[in-house]
């Protein structure tokens, strides 16, 4: 569905041609972005994967998992935006290096995530996830309502998303800590960096929320033995990638009442597969991915955005570090 023109709309932004979008992703969502950029850069040839038009006039590319031999088939590509916020799906060495990756950064994003982690610590806080287990029991049992403040919430990953969820959850005056590769700076969190800090970090986070990238350094973080460095009892939301949480471990772990909650936006193998012990554990809650979802109109202001900069020869947003995997 065309949804509207932000406020920042109004006439076309770019009159430029011989510069080919090839969008390869959702194909509703393809459609969306079509219409977008027949209204704001309608000079701009546009295709949605498998039409590709001619490949050797493809200039820039969007795609959730781009196109295979991309060297051969696009020899003018000079720019890869990734449709979501991570790049992990990237196969980064089958990218040639001179071409720059650009991950999503557009409000919808974060809004949308900070409304999913919001309702999943909020949750967690009034005990929603032990009142559907006593309901099945039909129990009519009241827990104490603990104030927020003494309910401890920390965040892995003080990124664009970590940020905006956690300048909300400072409004529900939950105390807040973070923890980040380089050292950070936020007003009224406590931050942690680096490995060194991170046992200590663990140890005053009652809620854990993840949302790291997911790289060779993050690959497994959540695992038994950080699990064990949390404070008994404490619950995890999951808003990563699949691949950062060891299942195994996360199941040994609410088994033992170690972790008492877990909800997770994201699995090892998406779809999760029907007969994977995850949908009927009692202490997990599942969503199919869907924590935060990219809006087009914002997309495609940034990529239209982007692509201003990169013919200036500006850096571009969300440009991102090969060594680094984000
Ligand atoms: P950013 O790149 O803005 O932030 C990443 C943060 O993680 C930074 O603070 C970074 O530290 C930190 N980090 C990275 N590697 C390490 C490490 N080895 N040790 C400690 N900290 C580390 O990412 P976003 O906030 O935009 O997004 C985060 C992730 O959220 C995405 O990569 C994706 O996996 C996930 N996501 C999930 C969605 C969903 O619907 N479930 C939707 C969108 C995103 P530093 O500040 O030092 O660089
Ligand atoms: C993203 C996602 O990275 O949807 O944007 O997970």
């Amino acid at each position: 569905m065309y949804v509207g023109l932000s406020a920042n709309y109004g006439a076309p932004l770019l009159l430029w041609n011989e510069m080919t979008f090839l969008y390869k992703a959702d194909p509703v969502r393809g459609e969306q972005w079509a219409q977008l950029f027949r209204v704001l850069a309608p000079d701009v040839p546009f295709y949605v994967w498998p039409e590709t038009g001619d490949p050797k006039a493809v200039k820039y590319i969007a795609a959730w998992q781009p196109p295979a031999d991309l060297r051969a088939t696009f020899p003018a590509l000079e720019v890869i935006f990734s449709v979501g916020a991570g790049i992990d799906q990237f196969d980064l060495a089958a990218i040639p290096k001179h071409i720059p990756i650009v991950r999503m950064l557009e409000p919808g994003i974060v809004e949308s995530m900070i409304e999913y982690v919001t309702q999943a610590v909020l949750s967690i806080h009034r005990d929603i996830p032990q009142y559907a287990l006593q309901q099945r029991e039909r129990l009519w049992k009241a827990l104490p309502v603990r104030p927020a403040s003494s309910r401890r919430v920390g965040v892995l990953g003080l990124g664009v998303l970590g940020n905006g969820v956690l300048e909300q959850l400072q409004r529900w005056e939950f105390p807040c800590a973070a923890w980040s590769r380089s050292p950070r700076d936020i007003a009224g969190v406590q931050t942690y960096s680096g490995y060194d800090q991170l046992d200590d970090f663990l140890a005053r986070a009652d809620i854990l929320i993840c949302l790291l990238p997911l790289t060779a350094q993050t690959q497994g973080i959540l695992n038994r033995e950080l699990f064990h460095r949390l404070p008994r009892g404490a619950s995890l939301i999951q808003t990563g990638r699949g691949a950062h949480l060891v299942q195994a471990d996360l199941i040994e772990a609410l088994d033992s009442g170690q972790i008492q909650f877990a909800m997770l936006d994201v699995a090892h193998s998406e779809p999760l597969p029907v007969d994977d012990v995850l949908w009927a554990h009692p202490r997990v809650r599942i969503t199919p991915h869907i924590a935060s979802a990219t809006r087009p109109e914002g997309a495609v202001e940034a990529v239209l955005a982007n692509i201003q900069r990169h013919r200036e020869g500006l850096p571009m947003h969300g440009q991102i570090d090969r060594e680094r995997g984000y």
